[in-house]
């Protein structure tokens, strides 16, 4: 009976430890979530390396931890457990970064120049006020920038090709990032000029009041699931391509086309892949004639729902890529869209306007998954 007793006492101690531990995993740190905790810096407790997160600053003056942005992420131990935010002051930054794989749980935090618009940029108090398309609070957000093309050699000699030029690549998983700009500023009449500023490889990324500028192949969204949230992201052509699945929701989409161009160029080859690319929400405009989308692979799938379209949408909207096999298997749909852009009257027949049911995927965060690594 004693015997019993003592090894049900047992169990139950047992049971606690996996709870606590388990707990911890889950809540404890909240690390395998996102929170909006992870996208701000308590300038009260830098030193500190608990609660909210390791802080390293980077400032081109010298007063911080690094004057690269680089140089921080350098500083991150490799397969860190805990969120380590870096916070980035006022300036431009002409280097190129790569988040690698090995170092998950990265913030990426803007400090904008408050001096430059006064009240106006008073980010850390009020995110809600700083509007991120009005160009002068643009302004005042630091800059990574860089100009590397897709005909630029690399070390071997060899072209690098599109893909190898982002101003920012990330490879890891749960990274964060807001009040930025990440720019590939390419020589206009340079050749081979596509040139990326941003790609992300990791999977869980949420990108929040960022600025995406570039023209040709701005965003290599590669693979994972991203959340793009109030964010601006500028290009020509395919400029937002790549195999992930992202949900971009409430952002400002700018289109710089000189004759064409298209918004997305998603790239999916199966309908096995569990990919796609969601607009919510989105503003559609800028100054040159864009696709919606163009079909990268027999399965691009690319929805835009509720969306406001100014005029500059070609009219018949959405490309095959010159592959008339794709217009049966492409899935591209449009929902609820209004402004001058959004006219199906001259859509290729092959595209759809959805019903709500066929919508209602492609809606929320649960097409992400958001439920399992975000908590905003
Ligand atoms: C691009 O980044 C490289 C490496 O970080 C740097 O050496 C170079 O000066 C940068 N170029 C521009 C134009 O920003
Ligand atoms: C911040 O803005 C002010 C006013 O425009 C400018 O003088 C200053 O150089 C800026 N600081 C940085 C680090 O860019
Ligand atoms: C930011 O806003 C808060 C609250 O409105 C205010 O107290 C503070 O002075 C502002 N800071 C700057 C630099 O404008
Ligand atoms: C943000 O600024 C842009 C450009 O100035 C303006 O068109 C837009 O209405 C503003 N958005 C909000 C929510 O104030
Ligand atoms: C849509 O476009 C067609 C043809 O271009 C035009 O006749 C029609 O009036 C447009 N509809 C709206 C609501 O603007």
């Amino acid at each position: 009976m004693a015997k019993l007793r003592l090894s049900v006492l047992v169990f139950q101690v047992l049971l606690l430890v996996c709870v606590e531990v388990k707990g911890d995993r889950d809540n404890g740190d909240g690390r395998n979530f996102i929170t909006w905790d992870d996208f701000t810096v308590d300038e009260h407790s830098l030193a500190s390396s608990t609660g909210g997160g390791r802080v390293i600053v980077v400032d081109q003056s010298g007063h911080g931890d690094s004057t690269t942005v680089q140089g921080a992420v350098d500083m991150v131990p490799q397969n860190n457990m805990q969120r380590v935010k870096i916070h980035i002051y006022p300036g431009i930054y002409r280097e190129r970064v790569h988040v690698p794989k090995s170092k998950p749980f990265i913030s990426f935090i803007g400090k904008p120049n408050i001096t430059m618009n006064g009240n106006e940029v008073n980010a850390t108090v009020n995110a809600n006020a700083f509007n991120i398309t009005d160009v002068a609070n643009a302004n005042a957000l630091p800059i990574i920038t860089n100009s590397t093309k897709a005909s630029d050699k690399g070390s071997d000699g060899q072209e690098m090709g599109t893909v190898s030029t982002a101003t920012v690549w990330v490879e890891s998983d749960f990274f964060c990032a807001t009040f930025l700009t990440v720019q590939n500023l390419v020589d206009k009449n340079a050749y081979e000029r596509q040139a990326v500023a941003l790609r992300v490889d990791g999977d869980k990324a949420v990108f929040y009041r960022v600025r995406l500028v570039g023209e040709q192949d701005t965003l290599l969204d590669n693979s994972g699931n991203h959340y793009f949230y109030r964010s601006y992201i500028q290009g020509s052509v395919d400029f937002i391509f790549g195999s992930a699945k992202s949900l971009f929701h409430e952002c400002v989409i700018y289109s710089v086309a000189e004759f064409w161009g298209a918004i997305a160029a998603h790239h999916k080859d199966s309908a096995d892949e569990d990919t796609g690319f969601s607009f919510v929400g989105c503003q559609i405009k800028g100054t040159g004639s864009i696709f919606l989308g163009r079909a990268w692979g027999d399965y691009a799938t690319t929805v835009y729902s509720y969306c406001n379209m100014d005029d500059i949408i070609i009219p018949i909207g959405w490309s095959d890529w010159d592959n008339p096999s794709r217009q049966g298997t492409a899935i591209f749909g449009e929902y609820h869209c209004n402004g001058k852009g959004s006219n199906r009257s001259e859509r290729v027949g092959w595209s759809k306007s959805l019903s709500s049911e066929e919508a209602n995927p492609y809606l929320g965060r649960g097409y992400i998954y958001g439920n399992t690594w975000l908590r905003l």
